[in-house]
Order: structure tokens, then sequence, then C-alpha cells
């Protein structure tokens, strides 16, 4: 062992470590050698690792571990004492030494672009020991490039825009390629460009990539080139990998044609009836630019002596538009016309063209015209049916003798008329009432016989005349009364009269009494002239028992030719109006009142005073005999029970349970059941305070009272127990063992 670490010490180590670079360097060793000097007075001579140039050629296929380098001591004396250590990237994966020789070899295929190089470190050791023999040495495994990796476009797609005309070698765009082989290894990553599709238009720069104008283009012939671009490593030389790409290039215009007139000459025309604004014709320039750069306007460029015609720019269809500007008659006038139309660029006035235009002023058969514009006409309302209302008449403007014919447009009113379709005479066909419609307005057609298309309308507006045929009528009167106190020729109302007719402030209604009525008459009537009369008194006061209603007749008469009239009869009642000594009072109970001072009030007096007496008559038998009803044992019992109960509310039509009151009542004519009760409820809501009942209450009482009296033998018990029952819409239920329905209650009643 001493001697072992001896030999140890005395090492002296050479390094052999070769960087590899591509193929332009030779595969050398290169073999540093590095001696140092001892303190001692011998040399000595430093030996150490033994490195041969360490790569790999990538993408190589390893089927068995293929052989790299070989590490090597030079302290080893190949008596296999000495074992080699690999550790580091890769190592016993990618790369394996053989412990003996130091051979290394590479399992794998291997890939630059991944990993371009793999940093090791190598341990030599006794392999008895475990000493290291050498000091652990860090050495690297270079990955050879080949040309594996094609160019790549990058930032595709490429849409590039250039102006028309562009001079030659204006900048287009540029477009590059990036390779992934190794840029220092040889030309594997070098790209050059070429354009395989795109020429003469454009020329692209071999290096850089820029594509510029090869030669000029027109929009108009071709707006739009695809150029293919190719680029290729090894800066295109023999076993090269290229790759191609399409760049879009659109032509942009530029505005540098004018408009032009597909015609030189045009032909329009116009009928005579036209009128201002009529459009006579559009004309289409075309500018074989786009957008704004094909924008036309058009103008009159010439207009002759006459300013017949406008021209105006249909901005959305680029179309002139010829408009007429003032009226032309083909009888009177000139019968063609020539305008000079230009059509200029609107924002390159200098590029215009020009056309003529002939016009023609066209004869139209134009429909009939009405001599009139609008026809009125009058017709009394009583007249036959066949009358002649009235004629209208229209005329060919084009040819005088041409025959019309008329007829009636439908309508709502046009079921009463006829017109004669030859001469236009309009005639009735049903009665007429102008109480119901005094306008008849319809519309009349004339057509030309032989071009029934053309079609002229005209109003006719008929009036009703009006004929007195209705009597005037008295408008409807409320109540009318009369005081008993009224002095003579006292206002007791005043009455108005209408009439259906045509009114005639002139001619005011007449209001009379008949004559047989005006000799001795209670009532005068005093005509006011304006259609209403007033009713006087015409005696000294009114007696309502004698007379309470008398009876007005009155002729009201209109003053037409012949005069129509009508009679009415107005009823006027007797009141006594009170101490105001007015009719106001009148109506509302007053006249009840009336009737009930005579005698009705004395009647009902002497009626509750025999109920009085009665009730007197009653109380003195029972003081009389209170013994003979306590022999029998029995109590007299004559109770009205009172509880207090809330009651079911509308539900509760049992809110009165009536059994008490039936329970030992004996066998006696009685009223059906439903009056009971009917007078019990009643009762039981005069005992809550609720019900105005007296009356019946009283009534309830007396009729006991009389049972009592007249059936002497029997004992009179009366219950009437009123329950606490909370009715039927309760929640909670009944409480009461007696609950009676509709049912029980017949059959209680049947066995009585
Ligand atoms: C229509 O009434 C007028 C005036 O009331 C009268 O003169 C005429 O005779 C009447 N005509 C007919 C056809 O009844
Ligand atoms: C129109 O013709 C009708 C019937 O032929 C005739 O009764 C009427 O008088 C004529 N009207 C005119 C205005 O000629
Ligand atoms: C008919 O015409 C007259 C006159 O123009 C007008 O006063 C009236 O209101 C019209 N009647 C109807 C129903 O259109
Ligand atoms: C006027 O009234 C008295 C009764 O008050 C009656 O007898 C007489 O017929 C009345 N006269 C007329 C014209 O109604």
């Amino acid at each position: 062992m001493s001697n072992m670490r001896n030999i140890s010490t005395r090492l002296s180590i050479l390094v052999n470590l070769s960087i590899l670079w591509p193929c332009i360097l030779s595969l050398n060793f290169m073999n540093i050698r590095t001696q140092e000097m001892n303190k001692g007075n011998h040399i000595r001579v430093k030996r150490g690792w033994v490195w041969e140039p360490l790569y790999v050629t990538e993408e190589q296929e390893v089927k068995k571990p293929m052989y790299v380098g070989q590490l090597k001591t030079d302290s080893d004396g190949h008596d296999d004492s000495i074992k080699y250590v690999l550790f580091g990237d890769g190592a016993g994966s990618i790369f394996v030494m053989n412990e003996y020789s130091g051979k290394i070899s590479v399992l794998k295929k291997l890939d630059r672009e991944e990993k371009p190089f793999y940093t090791l470190r190598a341990q030599a050791r006794n392999r008895y020991t475990g000493v290291p023999v050498e000091t652990e040495s860090e050495f690297v495994i270079k990955v050879l490039d080949i040309n594996d990796n094609e160019p790549k476009f990058i930032n595709e797609p490429y849409i590039a825009e250039v102006l028309e005309m562009s001079p030659e070698g204006t900048y287009v765009t540029q477009v590059i390629a990036t390779d992934k082989d190794d840029p220092t290894n040889g030309n594997n990553a070098r790209v050059v460009y070429s354009i395989l599709q795109g020429q003469p238009q454009f020329s692209i720069e071999i290096k850089s990539g820029i594509i510029r104008v090869g030669s000029q283009m027109d929009r108009e012939t071709k707006d739009q080139y695809q150029v293919i671009v190719q680029a290729k490593d090894m800066i295109g030389e023999p076993g090269a990998l290229s790759t191609t790409t399409t760049v879009i290039i659109n032509v942009l215009d530029v505005n540098d044609n004018a408009p032009k007139f597909p015609q030189k000459t045009y032909e329009m025309s116009i009928i005579e009836s036209g009128i201002a604004g009529d459009i006579v014709g559009t004309l289409l320039a075309y500018d074989i630019d786009i957008g704004k750069n094909a924008e036309i306007t058009y103008s009159i460029e010439e207009r002759g002596d006459y300013n017949m015609f406008n021209i105006s720019t249909d901005s959305l269809t680029q179309e002139g538009i010829i408009t007429l500007n003032k009226l032309v008659d083909f009888e009177s006038r000139n019968r063609r016309y020539n305008i000079q139309v230009r059509a200029e660029n609107t924002n390159k006035p200098e590029l215009f063209d020009t056309a003529t235009i002939r016009i023609y002023v066209v004869d139209v058969d134009e429909p009939p015209v009405f001599l009139e514009r609008q026809y009125f006409m009058e017709i009394p309302e009583n007249a036959t049916v066949g009358s002649y209302v009235g004629s209208v008449t229209a005329k060919d403007p084009d040819n005088t003798n041409a025959i019309i014919r008329y007829d009636i447009l439908h309508s709502k009113f046009s079921g009463l008329f006829e017109i004669e379709p030859n001469n236009g005479s309009v005639f009735t066909i049903k009665s007429l009432d102008r109480e119901v419609d005094y306008w008849h307005n319809i519309t009349v057609t004339a057509t030309e016989a032989k071009f029934p298309a053309l079609v002229s309308h005209v109003a006719v507006f008929i009036r009703v005349m009006d004929v007195n045929d209705n009597a005037p009528q008295l408008q409807s009167l409320p109540d009318i009364y009369v005081c008993e106190k009224a002095r003579i020729g006292q206002t007791v109302y005043t009455v108005t009269a209408a009439d259906k007719d045509e009114p005639k402030p002139s001619q005011p209604f007449s209001f009379t009494q008949p004559p047989e009525e005006s000799i001795n008459a209670n009532f005068t009537i005093a005509d006011n002239g304006d259609n209403t009369a007033t009713i006087l008194t015409a005696q000294e006061g009114y007696s309502f028992q004698d007379n309470p209603l008398f009876y007005l007749t009155v002729i009201i008469s209109d003053n037409g030719t012949p005069a129509l009239s009508s009679t009415s009869t107005i009823t006027i009642k007797v009141c006594d109006c009170g101490i105001d000594n007015n009719t106001q009072s009148c109506g509302k109970g007053g006249y009840f009142f009336t009737f009930m001072n005579s005698g009705v009030v004395i009647a009902i007096a002497v009626f509750i005073l025999l109920i009085l007496v009665l009730a007197l008559l009653v109380h003195v038998r029972f003081r009389k005999n209170p013994n003979m009803i306590s022999e029998k044992g029995e109590d007299l019992k004559e109770n009205i029970v009172k509880y207090d109960d809330e009651g079911g509310g509308e539900e509760d039509t049992e809110a009165f349970d009536i059994t008490g009151l039936r329970h030992h009542t004996v066998m006696r004519e009685r009223k059906p059941k439903r009056t009971i009760r009917t007078d019990i409820q009643s009762m039981y809501r005069l005992s809550l305070g609720l019900g105005p009942d007296v009356a019946i209450f009283k009534e309830f009482l007396s009729e006991k009272l009389e049972e009592a009296n007249t059936d002497a033998t029997v004992l009179p018990l009366d219950y009437l127990h009123c329950y606490a029952f909370e009715g039927t819409g309760s929640l909670s239920g009944s409480l009461s063992s007696l609950s009676f329905t509709e049912a029980n209650v017949s059959e209680i009643d049947s066995y009585y």
C-alpha cells in the first residue's frame, strides 16, 4: 500500500483535453504536456489524463454502444489495478465507460438541436483500495452538427401592400426564415431567398429577404399577387434544405383613371305631361379606379338657350339623374333638346368625360279632364227617386272627339246615386233624408271609352236641402210643481221646443193652447218668441186636496210652408210648498208628507194606542192569576236570555239557535218556520242594539200575548234561549252540543 501511495505522489498529470470544433478544425490530439520542476535536483514529468478529442455526430442511429473515445492515465500499468468511473450529464444512460479500459461509448442517438454538448467528469481509482489515482477531471462531449433542419419562415402569414405604378425597387416587405442548425458549423444555418413565383413584378434580396417591386404594376389589370418565396440553407449549395412561403401582395389604387361614358350620345324621351322634377333618365359613367378614386360628379356642360333640365348625382349608385326643370308641352314647344353632360372625377376634376344627350318630348295619351275641379250639387230631401241631381263633364285633352264614360266610385254614399255613363248626369236612386245625412260626397270617374286604363277622378259634393218634414217637439220635462198658495200670473216653468229640420232663426215656433182650454184656464202659456214659452198661473191659489194634478195642453207649430205642429200635454202637480212657499222641497218627500197629513198619521196613532191598551190588559191578567199557574207546579217563564255572541260572520246562518224556543212548546197554530226565524233574528239584532225593527218586535210580543190569552188551559211556557254559538265559520269548530242544520229544523217543524 505504501508503495502505491509513493507512486501516486510521484505522478505528474498529463491532461490531454481537446476542445472539439467543427469539421474545419482537423481532429488532432492536443497534447498539452506540462512540465513542472520539482524542488529537488531532478526533473519530474507530471503525468495525468490522456484525452482523445470527444465528439459524437448527431442523428446517428445507435444500435449497439458506439465508441466515442478513450480515457487514459499514464499511471495505468495495464494491470487492471485502475478503475475508471464516469459522472455527469447522461453518465450511465447516454454514455458509459469501460471501467478497465476507460473507453467511452454512446448508447443513444443524439440531437444537437436538443443538447449541443454534455459535461462529464471522470475519475481513476485504485481498484483495490478505492484511492483516487488521478484527481477528478471534467470534460465535454460535443455533439457534431449535421444539416438536419430546414429553414422556417417566421411571422407568417405575409400580407403586404404596394401602390400601383410604384417604381422598380420600391420596398414591399421582408420575409425572414430561421434555421435551427448550428450557425457556427459551416453553412448549415445560412439561408438564402429566391422567388419561385411572382417575377418579374417582384424581386427579392438573396440574403436579407427584402421583397421589392420588380416592374411597375397596374391595379386595374391585376390587384393582387401571390408571391412564392423559397428559403434554402447551405447558401443554396447541394444538400441544402428548403422551405417556401406565400406572400400576398395587394396592389393599392391610385387615382389614375378618368370616368368614361360607355356611349358618346344618349337618347331619352320625356312625356309632354311631365312636371318639374320628373326623372327624364339616368346616365352612368365608369371609373375603373375604386373607392374615393372612382367617385363621379355629373353636371350639364352646355345648356343651350333653354334651362329645361337638371342633373344630379346619386352618391350611392354613382348615377347621373336627369330631371325636368320646367313643364314641356308637345303641342306648343320644341320637340327635341340636346344637352352636353360632363362626368368628372370628384376628387380630381381634371379627369373627366362628356356625352351628348338628345331628349325628345313625346305625345302621350292623357286621361280625360273634367271641366271643373269639383262639383257642387243640391237636391231637396223630398225629391222623388230618379230625380236629376246635376251633371259633370269631362273632355279628352288629346282627342276632343273621344267618347268619355262616367262612373261613380263605390263609397258610403254612392248607393244613393247613379250616373248616366254617356253624358255624366247624376240621378237619385233612393229617397233621401236630410235629417240622416245632409252631405253626400261622391267621386265620379271619367275614362276614355277606348282606353279605360286612363282614369280621371273628380269630387262631387251633393247637399240635401231641407224640407219642413219634422214638427217641433217639446224637450223632455222634469216634474213641474205649482204651490198651493201661488198668486195669479206667477211663472211656473219655461218650456223649450226643438225641430229636427234645419233651424230658421227668423221664424220661431209658436206656442198656443187649444181654444176650448184657453177659456177659464187654470194656467196660461206665454210665447217668448225664441222657441221657448212660459207657463203662468191663471188663478189665485191651488188646492192639493181638491185637484192635485193639472194637465195643460200646448200646441207647438213651426212656421214653415206648410207649417207642422205637435200637441203635448204638460202635467203640473200641486205642492204645499211649506213655509218657504217655493217648489224646491216638492217631490223630495214633500208630496209624501202631504198624504201623511190627511189622516194616515191619525190612523197610525190609533194603532199604537191599541197596542198599548192590549199590553196593559195582558199585564193585568197575569197579575190576577199567579196562583193558577203555580198550582200546576210549573214555572211561568217568558224570558229572553241574551248572550254576547260574536256570530259567525256572513257565513253564519245559524248564529241563533231556536231549539230552546221550541223545546216545551205545545201544539198550536204557528206561522211557517222561516217567518219565525226571521223574527227572532230581528229580535236578536235588536237585543244587540243593531236592528231598527221595533215594530216587528212589538208584533212578536203581541202575538205571544194573544196566544197566551186565548189558550188559558195550556201552560204558557215560552223559552227563548240564545246559546253562545260560534257559528259555522269558526275555525275551532262548534262547541255547542246543539248543532242544527236546516234539515233538522225542518224535521222538527213537520212534527208539529
Ligand atoms: C217637396 O217639398 C216642397 C216644399 O215643402 C213642395 O213644394 C214640393 O211639392 C215637394 N215635392 C214633392 C215631390 O213632394
Ligand atoms: C243624359 O241622359 C239621360 C238619359 O239618356 C237624360 O235623361 C238626360 O237628360 C241627359 N242629360 C243631359 C245633360 O243631356
Ligand atoms: C262633404 O263635403 C262638404 C263640403 O266640402 C263638407 O263640408 C262635408 O264635411 C263633407 N262631408 C263628408 C261626409 O265628407
Ligand atoms: C181648472 O181647475 C178646476 C178645478 O180646480 C177644474 O174644475 C177646471 O176644469 C179647470 N179648468 C180647465 C180649463 O182645466
